[in-house]
């Protein structure tokens, strides 16, 4: 297996300095990092659905900083538990699905990484706001719109990857139907967001009386067949983390299934375009924060392949990314760009004055952080097991 020789104390040290600089400027702690086309970040509310990944990202830091020991371990604690507040609110939250987002990436790392009840509290209480976005009918949680809407029922692909706030909910002393709703959600998603070739479908609208599929299109993607990549990466994912916490095979499958379809289209350097069938491909049209996301799975999916060969294959196309992700072009140490991550696409959209690339986005950092995460703990076992 290869093992590269990515310097991870230096890439989480580069996007740490980041972190720390935006907090240390921004004086209003519920203006959250979104997009960045050069140093400045746009900032967003606690309702959007990007909030919780600056508060993730430094309890990512801080999680490092215990692991190292690093010295000022403890302001990194107060900074993450102080960007974490301020997403409290939304916990009562129906409007939208992004809740698992939002609360998981900010009080579930809270919860994980100190075991504070309070933080636990507000996680149980997102979960049981979110469950009201299901309808036992459709089958699926609404990702968009108002809950009563009776014309359109709007789910996409993205959507499961908040599945993991109904199931930690689920596990942890919330009721046994947020599982079961997370469950139901994941097993129709398999039948309607997969075409035969195994990329995925952006967004179904449904019929809310009937649960009937009305249309499939995209949001972010090149066309309505098209397959945007980072909607791959949230589908390869999702699977990934349901295998892990149910043991269900079906999960692994489309996890697998899923990832064949990336890794058989990634250009030399492992790092997608915005859109794989667009002939955009050239740096300005890729998507970092897809191989940042891919990079998470790819090392779950090494973990759980039954055969050597599949293990080395998953670790190799984890190492790979990582690698690329973390030097020229793609990783920018310089305080002129926001993010550590370069070339993320916010959207691919035909009509260029709508498309966003070559941008800075916040999440975009944060799974680069925990895709650096996970391999310095896989390293640190594969030394300690050898
Ligand atoms: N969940 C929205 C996005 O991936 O851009």
């Amino acid at each position: 297996m290869n093992n590269s020789n990515i310097d991870v104390d230096a890439a989480i040290a580069s996007i740490a300095r980041k972190l720390a600089a935006y907090d240390a400027e921004q004086l209003d702690k519920t203006a959250y990092p979104n997009e960045a086309k050069g140093a400045i970040w746009s900032t967003v509310p606690a309702p959007d659905w990007v909030s919780g990944f600056y508060p993730g990202a430094l309890w990512y830091a801080y999680e490092f900083a215990k692991r190292r020991d690093w010295p000022d371990r403890e302001q990194w604690r107060h900074r993450a538990d102080t960007w974490t507040v301020g997403l409290a609110e939304e916990q009562f939250t129906t409007t939208n699905h992004d809740l698992g987002f939002m609360i998981m990436d900010s009080f579930g790392h809270a919860f994980r990484l100190t075991g504070e009840q309070r933080y636990k509290s507000v996680v149980l209480q997102a979960a049981q706001s979110l469950a009201k976005r299901f309808s036992p009918k459709v089958g699926l949680i609404r990702s968009w719109g108002d809950i009563d809407d009776s014309r359109n029922y709007i789910v996409i692909i993205d959507n499961m990857m908040n599945l993991e706030l109904l199931i930690w909910a689920s596990d942890n002393g919330g009721p046994a139907d947020l599982k079961r709703i997370a469950l139901d959600h994941a097993d129709r998603s398999i039948v309607e967001f997969f075409r035969v070739d195994d990329s995925t479908y952006h967004v179904l609208d449904l019929d809310p009386a009937t649960g009937q599929v009305k249309r499939k299109y995209t949001h972010q993607g090149m066309h309505d067949e098209s397959c945007w990549s980072r909607g791959q990466t949230w589908a390869i994912y999702g699977y990934a983390y349901l295998y892990e916490v149910t043991g269900v095979d079906a999960y692994l499958k489309q996890s697998i299934e899923a990832a064949q379809y990336y890794l058989a289209r990634l250009p030399e350097d492992h790092v997608p375009p915005s859109d794989f069938n667009s002939d955009l491909v050239s740096v300005e049209f890729k998507d970092s924060s897809a191989a940042a996301l891919a990079a998470c799975a790819f090392f779950r999916l090494s973990r759980f392949s039954s055969t050597l060969v599949d293990k080395t294959k998953y670790w190799d196309a984890a190492v790979q990314t990582l690698s690329s992700l973390v030097k020229e072009p793609y990783f920018s140490t310089s305080s002129d760009f926001a993010s550590a991550l370069r070339y993320q696409a916010r959207n691919y959209h035909s009509d260029a004055s709508h498309r966003l690339t070559n941008t800075s986005l916040i999440f975009g950092d944060y799974y680069l952080l925990e895709a650096l995460l996970a391999y310095d703990s896989a390293l640190n076992l594969t030394n300690a097991n050898p």
